[in-house]
């Protein structure tokens, strides 16, 4: 079976294309001239705003899964150009419905709990959305496209993705973890919840929906329902490190220009009851990062 992944080297997409590889052909396509991350892919660059081009390559591959993780996954960055984050976060799920249109290709759309207010997570799949930043506009509009489409389409929900890369730069155990092995004092808010999902733990929830042929729509997160300042501080105990360094703010504070939501995160006992399927507690996959990341330094 031939998977193509979208957004190959981001965070999520290197990591599925690392996982999936075992067990299917794949493929995968990003922005960048070079698969950067070096992750197991046949790989192809491709901007999923160009449709001719992704519409050659999605003929040439003939996928039966698509994974869309790409996306413009900088917050702030969607509220400073609207315009150039529409046009990937949701101009590139419109590209890829009008492609599938009438095909039985499944497309598995990878969104976020930012579809929330974050007045009352964390969230079931059947709360009402209410987002409060473009991201979060952005990333809902594009699951009504596919809710709207006569697409095979699954749509999975997370939060917090964090890798077991402690120079990834997307990853919030890896910039905590570079800061404070310098002696930099960082400041952490203490009014964001969420429940951070290991990134691998989720490429697994995705591969489950594969195997079981799951459609409709799956909240996955991990264990642990944690502020970002209570999650820093695991990271400083697991790893050793200073955690007087890590000085505890409020989201005011850092006069950013998004709003966030504040009770965020996500339910997962439909996923985990419908596809049989586990979550993590946050310490035993940093003990375990820990442990593979002394093996890499
Ligand atoms: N990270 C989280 O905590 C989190 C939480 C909930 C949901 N999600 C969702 O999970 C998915 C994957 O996120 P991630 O954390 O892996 O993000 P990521 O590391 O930023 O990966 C996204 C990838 O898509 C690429 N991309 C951007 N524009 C593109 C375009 N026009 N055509 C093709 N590729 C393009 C990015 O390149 P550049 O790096 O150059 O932009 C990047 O390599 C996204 O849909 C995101 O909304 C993430």
């Amino acid at each position: 079976m031939n998977i193509l992944i979208t957004g190959s080297t981001g965070m999520l997409g290197s990591a599925l294309a690392t996982h999936l590889s075992s067990n299917y052909k794949v493929f995968g396509i990003d922005i960048h001239p070079e698969n950067i991350k070096n992750a197991p892919q046949v790989y192809q660059q491709c901007d999923i705003t160009d449709v001719k081009s992704l519409q050659k390559i999605i003929t040439d591959v003939k996928p039966s899964i698509i994974i869309n993780c790409a996306a413009n996954t900088s917050v702030d960055g969607c509220e400073k150009d609207v315009e150039k984050a529409r046009a990937i976060n949701v101009g590139g799920v419109q590209n890829l419905v009008q492609i599938l249109a009438g095909s039985n290709m499944h497309l598995i759309q990878i969104s976020t709990d930012y579809i929330f207010d974050g007045t009352a997570g964390p969230y079931s799949e059947n709360d009402k959305t209410n987002p409060i930043n473009n991201y979060g506009k952005m990333k809902l509009e594009s699951e009504l496209e596919l809710v709207q489409s006569n697409v095979n389409w699954t749509i999975l929900r997370t939060n917090v993705l964090f890798s077991d890369n402690l120079t990834e730069p997307a990853s919030f155990v890896a910039w905590v973890y570079q800061n404070l092995k310098k002696n930099e004092k960082i400041n952490v808010v203490n009014d964001q919840f969420g429940n951070p999902t290991y990134v691998y733990d989720f490429t697994r929830a995705i591969e489950r929906v594969i195997e079981r042929d799951a459609h409709g729509i799956f909240h996955y997160g991990g264990k642990d329902y944690v502020n970002r300042f209570e999650f820093a501080l695991q990271i400083a105990d697991t790893f050793g490190l200073d955690n007087r360094l890590i000085n505890k703010i409020t989201t005011r504070f850092l006069k950013q220009l998004a709003p966030r939501p504040y009770k965020a995160g996500l339910k997962t006992n439909k996923i985990e009851t419908e596809l049989e399927i586990s979550t993590s507690n946050l310490k035993d996959v940093l003990e375990s990062i820990k442990r593979s990341g002394e093996t890499d330094e």
